[in-house]
């Protein structure tokens, strides 16, 4: 089934989730070509959890070269591999410099087999459901068609539809839970890491990501400061000021219709609880009595939730 309560961003249901109609065929089309290797990074995440704060992240971290960010998008640090096979020609990922670094936004049952199998790895982020769609529903409303009205859709719908699981690639609590419980099952195929112990301690989790990724920071890069350095220029502060993450639109290189994402709208404040000026007391309850029920006795808690 199709459903357009999203306006612009229709969504199509598959294997329990909903994915954006443009994206599917690239999610089908994946299936065939990607053969994933031992060196690979896939970086992983419901939409609007700080995918690009993670994608400037692991590009630095594997680089050593933060200051690259300063000229480049952090978007094209790593393409997103459902988006890029959703475009009319079939992309050559063998050409794509090794190790290499995908992101994508499928589930973890709806990955392909190969993917589940193969010893590549997975750095899964995860953010507090509730910033997650006040997050979503800026970027949602704030798609457009060149020469149409900006888009109207009051909080409260989409309150509704977050809530059934309606919106890009939800519900997020299936979503979260399935690469939880493979993180649990097996730590060095997925690290499970949350947007909120980033936005707290960002230095303590750069380690970890290095160490994860096979890159742990020498004692000569720690005196240099290679990790501050990382943090610093992957911030919020820093990536949203730049000229180059300001202007233009993103995904140019796929069919979206005549959609525009602007590049500009992966930043938008970067801050914990926002959900607070958006959220009722009542709303709030509401959402986390679905996480609770949802969420029990998986061990997957959302800290900074109330
Ligand atoms: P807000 O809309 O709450 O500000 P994604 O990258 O998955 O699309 O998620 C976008 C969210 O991450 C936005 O959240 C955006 O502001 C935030 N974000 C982008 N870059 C960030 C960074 N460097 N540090 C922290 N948050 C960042």
């Amino acid at each position: 089934p199709l459903h357009e309560g999203w306006r612009y961003l229709p969504l199509r249901l598959y294997k329990g989730f909903w994915f954006p109609e443009f994206i599917l065929p690239g999610v089908l089309s994946l299936r065939h070509h990607l053969r994933p290797t031992s060196s690979d990074i896939l970086l992983v995440s419901f939409p609007k959890s700080g995918t690009t704060w993670l994608k400037a992240l692991v590009f630095a971290i594997s680089t050593r070269n933060p200051e690259l960010l300063l000229s480049r998008h952090p978007q094209d640090c790593s393409p997103n591999l459902e988006a890029f096979f959703a475009g009319p020609h079939v992309p050559d990922l063998d050409a794509l410099p090794s190790p290499r670094q995908f992101s994508t936004h499928i589930p973890y049952s709806v990955l392909p087999k190969s993917v589940h199998d193969s010893p590549c790895r997975i750095i899964y982020l995860c953010r507090e459901p509730k910033d997650t769609l006040v997050s979503t529903y800026h970027f949602v409303i704030g798609m457009h068609r060149p020469e149409a009205a900006p888009q109207q859709m009051p909080f409260t719908e989409a309150v509704e539809l977050f809530c059934k699981g309606l919106s890009m690639y939800g519900p997020v609590w299936e979503h979260q839970l399935e690469y939880w419980q493979e993180s649990q099952r097996r730590p060095d195929k997925v690290l499970f890491l949350k947007y909120e112990d980033m936005m707290a301690d960002p230095e303590a989790i750069v380690r970890r990501m290095a160490e994860y990724m096979g890159k742990p920071f020498s004692a000569a890069e720690e005196m240099n400061g290679m990790v501050g350095e990382i943090v610093r220029l992957s911030s919020f502060e820093k990536l949203s000021g730049l000229e180059i993450n300001k202007v233009g639109l993103w995904g140019k290189e796929f069919d979206l219709g005549h959609l525009a994402i602007k590049n500009s709208s992966f930043f938008r404040n970067g801050k914990v609880g926002d959900w607070r000026e958006h959220f009722t007391a009542e709303m709030a309850e509401r959402f986390d009595a679905i996480a609770r029920d949802k969420l029990h006795q998986s061990g997957l808690t959302h800290s900074h939730s109330s």
